[in-house]
């Protein structure tokens, strides 16, 4: 069984944008980015609307995302050109349409060209509202500028609005003291999502190497526990129910972009480095501006990580995307819904959870996993595959 063969006209679909420009690289960041040369932006636009042009969909797209990289680099007249052309080759989408920006990058020129395309969620790098945090990760903008970046998203007058901060914790140096005021700050801008990330220490990024050097250090598993049980008891308690491991949003204001793509639905990507997962295929474009361009030049896609989707690696990343979400999954329609041979390989798994106080069987059927659960969500995830003896490309 695979997704092509299902045909299933109710599965949502939704648009991933790879824009793949930083002016600098932020020294936590490892997503695929180049620093802009002269002409750059004109040749990815173009490579754009050639990929579009070449895709044909076989039903509306519910979903967009546009991330990256910062699509907010790109001129007003820019993310016209592009948003115009993606309009014209697929539609408007039925449901949201979110883009990302760093506070630096907001403009009222571009805030409304967004406007008028259609654009209804915006999604805010914030990281940090304290100086000297916003200095430990390298990023390019001030405290300041993040008030007017929201004053400006707020001047355009959108209709329905939802507007997301993202927030990092574990900084080295940040204390939980700290944390609890940069998440005050945030409820106190009355967004109508939060995303709350854990720094990871990618490797070979700037902040990675200081701590190879030993010029800085990260904080431990049982540290980093603290501030996330703080982050949900403090956003809970201010408006902002936890959805996802690292989201919270008033009632109403969930990524539906994101939920699709956690509940294994089916999603396009365009630009360097963009996953996809369409037609009972996954696969990413290659991540390199030049080398996406070629492919697209000679009419054969460079792409990575190509692999046929089947029902045991769908039933798998079912269970690890629907765990990390505060609804959980109920394991009965997933085996209904993918029909894999390998279910009973985790019958006793979800006992031994149960029995650490990681998960809860609830009597409609739902596995959910606790807030210590959550806590060991990727270890779960890995033990999951190795149960199952499946392999698979997100994790
Ligand atoms: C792909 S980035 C794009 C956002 C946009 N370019 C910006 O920086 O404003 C999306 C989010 O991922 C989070 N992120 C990226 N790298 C991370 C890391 N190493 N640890 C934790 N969060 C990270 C940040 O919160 C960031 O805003
Ligand atoms: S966090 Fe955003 S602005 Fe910074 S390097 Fe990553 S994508 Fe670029």
């Amino acid at each position: 069984m695979n997704l092509q063969e299902k045909a299933d006209p109710q599965t949502p679909l939704g648009v991933y944008f790879h824009i793949p420009f930083c002016a600098r690289p932020c020294d936590f960041c490892a997503f695929y980015q180049e620093e802009p040369r002269r002409g750059d932006i004109e040749r990815f636009i173009e490579g754009m609307e050639r990929e579009l042009s070449r895709v044909s969909i076989d039903r509306p797209v519910d979903t967009v995302f546009w991330g990256g990289g910062t699509p907010g680099l790109l001129l007003a007249r820019d993310l016209k050109r592009l948003g115009e052309s993606m309009l014209q080759h697929l539609g408007i989408p039925s449901k949201e349409w979110t883009v990302e920006m760093a506070p630096s990058t907001v403009k009222a020129d571009k805030i409304k060209a967004l406007r008028d395309l259609g654009v209804t969620r915006i999604s805010l790098g914030v990281q940090s509202f304290r100086p000297e945090m916003l200095d430990v990760l390298g990023r390019s903008h001030s405290k300041e500028q993040i008030f007017r970046a929201i004053d400006t998203i707020r001047g355009a007058a959108f209709e329905n609005l939802n507007l997301n901060l993202d927030l990092i914790f574990s900084i080295p140096g940040q204390t939980v003291e700290n944390w609890i005021e940069d998440l005050n700050e945030a409820v106190n801008l009355s967004p109508q999502h939060l995303s709350t990330y854990c720094l990871t220490f990618e490797e070979d990024t700037a902040l990675w190497l200081r701590r190879e050097k030993g010029q800085t250090k990260g904080y431990t598993e049982q540290e980093e526990a603290v501030f996330y049980e703080k982050t949900a008891e403090f956003l809970s308690a201010n408006g902002y129910p936890q959805y996802e491991v690292s989201n919270f949003a008033r009632s109403g204001f969930a990524c539906t972009h994101n939920l699709n793509t956690w509940r294994m639905g089916e999603w396009i990507g365009f630009g360097p480095s963009a996953a996809s997962q369409y037609h009972g295929w996954r696969y990413a474009n290659v991540p390199s501006l030049n080398d996406w361009l070629k492919g697209i030049s000679e009419e054969k896609p460079r792409q990575v990580d190509r692999m046929r989707l089947n029902s045991e690696l769908l039933f798998a990343d079912s269970l690890i995307f629907g765990l990390r979400m505060n609804q959980g999954v109920n394991l009965t329609h997933l085996i209904n819904r993918f029909n894999p041979t390998n279910a009973d390989l985790l019958a006793n798994f979800w006992q031994v959870l149960k029995g650490e106080g990681l998960l809860e069987i609830s009597e409609n059927g739902y596995l959910k996993l606790t807030t210590k659960g959550f806590l060991l969500a990727d270890r779960i995830g890995s033990e999951i595959l190795a149960k199952l003896e499946t392999k698979s490309a997100v994790c």
